[in-house]
């Protein structure tokens, strides 16, 4: 029996690959490389030893996804397969509507064709909105401020309800926070196309001279030193959370889950750590806010915790230190 991993080659899906094949799991890889790179498989099999099934395959693809299923017994399926770019997202609705929700649709078909009713699929704490208060708890209530956001809210509703019309599924709905953070060979990591959005690897190429400083967005927000706070979890501890979501899976239903830390660091204590642990120097200038950003976001990840299991146990400092591995060796840029 073998468990799917579709976006595979991607950040989180490469790390959540190595952590399952090191655990003597079965890994299949469907990706499309529209925002990951074939050669993804070859560092998964320099780290593990083992090569997995690699399907360039896009989930818009009905035939292309028939076929992985054709071909191989497929017990449960991770499903990282998205479009991901807030900003991108706003400027290109239809698109990450297709490809977040048709993708999603086109793969529920080909799991219920071939008897696969375990699915954990990737959602966020975006779903959350603009919290009234943190932590966050899986109970809160769910907003979306943009499509990309909306996409990944209308894909928990859409397995909410076919596990009420089909008792057969097993779902779980994973939350995550702020990935970060690399594999420790500096192998495989966090490596967005053009100017990143996010924190960490717009850091990362400022402390490699790619990029002359970090826009540091806002520091008026009500938080201890006026930077935007967030929960930012190491992708190893992250990858983990889906080995022990597969137990969950063996019950029938809807589970929900934070991923996160439970604690939250500023933008200006992430630059402090960044520069302590590497010793390089990151300049920065205080820009104004970015629209749509919160004061503060980080999990109550004790739901995770006690019916898991499952805790994040690697702090800001390896995360860091794994980050600046990555980008020094990443040859792409
Ligand atoms: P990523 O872009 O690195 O990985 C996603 C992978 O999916 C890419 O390799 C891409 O080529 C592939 N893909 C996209 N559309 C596809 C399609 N139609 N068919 C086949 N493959 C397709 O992103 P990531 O950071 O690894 O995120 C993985 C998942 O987790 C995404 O669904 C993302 O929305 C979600 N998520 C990420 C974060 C984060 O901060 N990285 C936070 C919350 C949720
Ligand atoms: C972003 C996404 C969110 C997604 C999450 C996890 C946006 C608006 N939101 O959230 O949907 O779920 O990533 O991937 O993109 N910052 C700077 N300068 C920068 C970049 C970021 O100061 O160049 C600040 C931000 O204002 C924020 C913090 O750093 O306070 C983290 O930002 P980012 O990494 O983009 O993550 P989120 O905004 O939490």
């Amino acid at each position: 029996m073998s468990i799917l991993i579709t976006g595979g080659t991607g950040y989180i899906g490469s790390h959540t690959c190595v952590d399952f094949i090191k655990k003597g799991l079965d890994v299949i890889i469907l990706d499309n490389l529209s925002n990951s790179r074939a050669e993804v498989v070859d560092y998964i099999e320099q780290i593990t030893g083992i090569r997995p099934k690699f399907y360039h395959t896009d989930l818009l693809d009905r035939e292309g996804t028939k076929k992985v299923f054709d071909e191989n017994d497929i017990e449960s399926v991770i499903h990282f397969a998205g479009l991901k770019a807030v900003g991108e997202s706003v400027l290109k609705p239809v698109e990450y509507y297709r490809n977040n929700i048709v993708g999603t649709l086109n793969l529920i078909d080909e799991m219920r064709a071939h008897n696969c009713f375990k699915i954990v699929f990737s959602s966020s704490a975006t779903v959350y909105g603009k919290p009234k208060t943190v932590p966050i708890k899986e109970d809160f209530p769910l907003s979306t401020t943009n499509p990309y956001g909306t996409t990944k809210l209308f894909i928990e509703r859409i397995l909410e309800d076919l596990c009420v019309a089909d008792d057969r599924f097993s779902v779980a709905l994973l939350r995550y926070f702020n990935p970060i953070g690399a594999h420790e060979s500096g192998l495989i990591g966090d490596d967005p196309n053009g100017i990143p959005n996010n924190l960490m690897p717009y850091i990362t190429r400022v402390a490699k001279g790619v990029l002359p400083h970090l826009n540091v967005f806002g520091n008026d927000y009500e938080t201890r030193d006026g930077t935007g706070v967030r929960d930012y979890i190491h992708v190893i501890d992250l990858a983990a959370g889906h080995y022990s979501a597969l137990k969950c899976l063996e019950e029938k239903g809807v589970h929900i889950y934070n991923l996160g830390t439970g604690r939250g660091y500023s933008v200006l204590e992430i630059i402090e750590a960044f520069e302590r642990v590497n010793n390089v120097k990151i300049p920065y200038i205080i820009a104004p806010r970015r629209a749509g950003d919160i004061a503060e976001c980080y999990a109550d990840p004790s739901k995770a915790a006690y019916e898991l299991g499952w805790k994040a146990e690697l702090g800001l400092d390896d995360m860091c230190r794994s980050a600046w591995k990555f980008e020094q060796l990443n040859t792409r840029k």
